[in-house]
């Protein structure tokens, strides 16, 4: 269904966990965060999923935390596959876990998985994440490209961090024919203690090494893309602040305790397990579920330093 400012709202992403198995430093705090709240039962889950894609949700994301966590992620798929005008099951993941699930994975028919990775050093990496393997993140992409997934790498690249892995990340991905997208760093919760490397800034580098980038036309989303003179693959930016993508924003948030969010960055959503559990009936949930989507936030709250300071608000909880 459309919202109030006529954008066309057919994109859920589902979290299904806060917790992930790694600590990405610009993510996560050293130490657990432990969850309050309750967790969505499978079956609430479920028939929360079915209710909301009743809107004309065609595509489901499933994020975290780290979604490949879900004890039998892949039952879920299948059932949310099954789901009237759903066309497209895709994940986010980090990775970690993926080479033993690639087959569960393919046989429950998911569409495409983007990959996070944002650096092939392996030290760094394991800087980057708290101890992380990156041997196990690249083993997956493999075994993933051999059942023929469709894969995307998303790198976030902070200053005096990782920028030098910049070219090494698009060395890789073009050799493994994947297409990248770079993520700017938003500035929420521990991701304040680092500073985005802006896409003109990625641009200018790209573009002294491999020649000159041409925008390609694909409205997906928050990405914008573009062909590189000497790449094969596409390089994508999601930049929400000096990139705005707000006007073409397409989507919906689910999270693991049932809060369903119209945008990532804004304090407004309303808690679906506590009206199921306050046994309100499914039409009077779906017209909450529409008049949410109806009132979706014409942009987000990221530049109100108030807002991003506050500690609740890491992607992780939200479900980046
Ligand atoms: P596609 O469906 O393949 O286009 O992927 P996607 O970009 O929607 O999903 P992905 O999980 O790969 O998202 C990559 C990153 O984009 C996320 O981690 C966020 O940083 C950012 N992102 C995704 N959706 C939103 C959004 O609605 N608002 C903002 N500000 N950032 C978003
Ligand atoms: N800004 C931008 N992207 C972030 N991610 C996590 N925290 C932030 C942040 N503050 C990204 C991860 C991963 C995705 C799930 O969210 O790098 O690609
Ligand atoms: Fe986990 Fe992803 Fe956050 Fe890293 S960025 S801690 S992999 S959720």
């Amino acid at each position: 269904m459309q919202d109030c400012f006529k954008r066309n709202i057919d994109y859920l992403r589902v979290s299904l966990t806060s917790n992930c198995n790694l600590r990405c430093q610009y993510c996560m705090p050293e130490q657990k965060i432990k969850q309050t709240e309750e967790m969505l039962s499978q079956k609430n889950l479920i028939h929360l999923v079915e209710l909301i894609s009743s809107t004309g949700i065609k595509k489901i994301r499933l994020t975290g935390g780290e979604p490949l966590l879900y004890p039998n992620i892949e039952d879920l798929i299948i059932r949310f596959k099954a789901i009237q005008g759903i066309e497209k099951i895709v994940l986010t993941t980090n990775g970690i876990l993926l080479s033993n699930k690639v087959d569960v994975l393919k046989k429950a028919g998911i569409s495409g998985i983007n990959l996070s990775l944002d650096c092939i050093d392996k030290d760094l990496f394991r800087e980057i994440t708290r101890g992380g393997d990156i041997d196990k993140v690249l083993l997956g992409i493999k075994l993933a490209q051999k059942e023929n997934i469709p894969l995307k790498i998303n790198s976030v690249i902070m200053q005096g961090i990782n920028e030098k892995e910049i070219i090494p990340l698009i060395e890789f991905a073009n050799c493994n024919k994947i297409d990248l997208r770079f993520i700017e760093l938003m500035p929420m919760n521990v991701a304040k203690n680092f500073k985005a490397v802006k896409e003109d800034d990625l641009k200018a580098i790209i573009s002294k090494k491999y020649g000159a980038l041409k925008q390609i036309d694909v409205f997906e989303g928050p990405a914008h893309y573009y062909q590189v003179e000497n790449l094969s693959i596409k390089i994508g930016f999601i930049s929400a602040l000096s990139h705005k993508f707000c006007a073409n924003c397409n989507r919906l948030r689910l999270t693991s305790t049932g809060m369903l969010k119209p945008c990532l960055h804004y304090n407004s959503g309303v808690n679906l397990n506590d009206l199921l559990k306050k046994n309100v009936t499914d039409e009077e949930i779906l017209a909450i579920i529409k008049d949410t989507i109806y009132h979706k936030p014409k942009n987000h709250h990221l530049e109100n330093e108030a807002f991003s300071q506050k500690e609740d608000k890491s992607m992780s909880l939200i479900g980046g």
